[in-house]
């Protein structure tokens, strides 16, 4: 399945992320190279397409000013997928249809490349979009996508998601918690930040954050039901890892189809925060489709 905002982005957004990684030919080489190696394993970009396109929706009209601080969010989201597939956390051996980068570098370069995808996508975020014009707004989307990938947001999440391992039982709205903390916060935010580089008032950033935290719950619902029901090849990861290590998922608690029913519903609940947007929201309506319909 392709969608229009993803054709007019991908592209834009490989071309940034090539820009903006350190060369293979300078030292350390090993470590360039890892970083570049998952960056270019092939990644949806889910989360720069929803930046890119939300800014757009909230007026924005300097996209190739905007282009490097939304490739952060990429090496933002990959740092965390190296991370989330080292022996110590879900032990994963294929990503993005590749080995992953501790089977191919070693962990000590795995988890390094992921620590220097993480602080250069800091630093892109508060030197880009340049100009002193964006210098409030680089330090609000920071300050934004930061609290994202801490204790409340991401780190905290996948502790949770880690402990959880295991459980007879998982309630709802505890897994609902685990889910919107490892990843729902942090694709909320890379929507949030396109409404403040565009400099969206604040009802705008209000109605993005809360279409932001449905379709990221929803994300992550179909990331549970694609591990159950996909193919390697499909989703380039190993399916059935989730049942396999014992994760709390809404697979587990609800069955494959009231996941599905729950992922429909949480992209309605997405599609009504978008009113206060406005007419230019009709731009974020395809890529909540997307997220929710998607194959792999
Ligand atoms: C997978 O994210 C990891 C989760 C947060 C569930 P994506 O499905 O966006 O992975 P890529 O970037 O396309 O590989
Ligand atoms: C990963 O969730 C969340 C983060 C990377 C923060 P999963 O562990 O379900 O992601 P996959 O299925 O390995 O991509
Ligand atoms: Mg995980
Ligand atoms: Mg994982
Ligand atoms: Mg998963």
């Amino acid at each position: 399945m392709t969608a229009a905002a993803f054709e007019k982005w991908v592209p834009k957004i490989e071309a940034s992320l090539g820009e903006v990684l350190p060369a293979v030919a300078e030292e350390p080489s090993k470590l360039h190279e890892a970083m570049r190696y998952s960056i270019f394993a092939g990644g949806k970009r889910i989360r720069p397409v929803l930046a890119m396109t939300a800014y757009e929706a909230c007026g924005g009209n300097e996209p190739e000013v905007v282009l490097p601080a939304a490739a952060a969010l990429e090496l933002l989201h990959t740092y965390s997928l190296i991370h989330d597939d080292l022996p110590a956390m879900d032990n994963d051996d294929l990503r993005r249809g590749k080995p992953t980068s501790h089977v191919v570098f070693g962990e000590a370069v795995a988890i390094l490349a992921g620590d220097a995808l993480l602080t250069l996508g800091a630093e892109l975020l508060m030197t880009r979009p340049k100009g002193a014009a964006y210098l409030a707004k680089r330090a609000k989307a920071s300050r934004v996508v930061f609290k994202a990938l801490g204790t409340r947001g991401m780190a905290g999440g996948q502790v949770l998601d880690l402990e959880a391992e295991g459980a007879e039982q998982v309630k709802a709205d505890d897994l609902a918690k685990i889910h919107r903390m490892k990843t729902g916060v942090f694709l909320e935010a890379c929507l949030v930040c396109g409404g403040i580089w565009a400099g969206a008032r604040a009802e705008t950033l209000a109605a993005l954050k809360r279409y932001g935290a449905a379709l990221g719950m929803a994300f992550q619902v179909v990331d549970d039901i694609l591990d159950a029901t996909q193919t390697k090849e499909t989703i380039g990861k190993t399916p059935g890892k989730d049942e396999k290590s014992g994760k709390a998922t809404f697979v587990k608690v609800w069955g494959v189809a009231g996941a599905r029913r729950h992922a429909d519903r949480l992209l309605s609940e997405a599609l009504r925060a978008l009113s206060p947007v406005g007419e230019r929201s009709l731009a974020l309506r395809e890529p909540a489709h997307f997220v929710v319909d998607r194959d792999r």
